[in-house]
């Protein structure tokens, strides 16, 4: 029976969500950005964000905020939702956005699944899980963000022919993603990067985590198109 104390079930899909202390300039952007450009945090339809938006992604797990950051600021006139529950990522991430005067990202600092949760069906064209936790050991693997549910719900915000990018550099992570996502049925590969590619994709910006290398192979990509 669902807990409503726990809408997305037990599953732990990130670990700290504070280290160091904020640094004062980037802890004020938490009263003077965050509030007004705070994703929703009721049910919401994106387009009301930004009408003329010509399409929404969503981006969870942001880390640093330089992916969501650097896309925002190449494609102004697409609405990007990004959220990360770590403090010091959203930190980053509203420094980054104002560095880059982007006005059309929206942060929820959380758990990305609340972002899905309150998007109408059909209502996204892009959904990036770039470098998520690995959670490697057997025992922790069913932390791991990419599972049945989160497929589900993925399907259900994404509209048809929408797409779904994942990144990792863990050798394990990636079959892990591979299998599940196929078996589910619910997306196929994307039409000219099928397979497991360890070439980026002409529009990816390399992240934080990536440029650590702490997995046990060079990052690869997992570009899917929902059916
Ligand atoms: C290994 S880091 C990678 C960060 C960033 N994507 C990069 O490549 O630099 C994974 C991030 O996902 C975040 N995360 C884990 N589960 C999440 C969830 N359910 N919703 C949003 N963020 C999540 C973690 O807090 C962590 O910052």
């Amino acid at each position: 029976m669902p807990n409503p104390q726990q809408p997305h079930g037990p599953l732990r899909s990130f670990g700290r969500i504070k280290s160091r202390p904020i640094k004062a300039r980037q802890a004020a952007l938490f009263d003077s950005l965050l509030p007004s450009i705070a994703v929703p945090e009721t049910a919401f339809d994106p387009r009301s964000l930004k009408p003329d938006a010509s399409a929404v992604w969503v981006e969870i797990g942001f880390g640093g905020g330089e992916h969501l950051a650097g896309q925002a600021a190449k494609n102004p006139d697409v609405l990007i939702l990004g959220a990360e529950p770590f403090q010091n990522g959203v930190a980053s991430a509203l420094r980054h956005l104002e560095e880059a005067g982007a006005s059309n990202a929206r942060i929820h600092p959380g758990d990305g699944r609340e972002v899905l949760a309150n998007l109408p069906d059909g209502s996204i064209d892009r959904l990036f899980v770039l470098f998520p936790d690995p959670w490697q050991k057997a025992r922790h693997n069913k932390r791991r963000l990419v599972n049945p549910e989160f497929l589900a719900e993925a399907h259900r915000v994404l509209k048809p022919g929408g797409r779904f990018r994942f990144a990792t550099d863990w050798a394990d992570y990636a079959d892990w993603s591979q299998e599940r996502v196929l078996a589910s049925g619910l997306f196929a590969w994307e039409a000219g990067r099928e397979g497991i590619l360890d070439t980026p994709p002409d529009d990816h910006l390399t992240t934080r985590y990536e440029e650590k290398k702490l997995g046990d192979i060079p990052p690869v990509w997992l570009d899917f198109v929902r059916v």
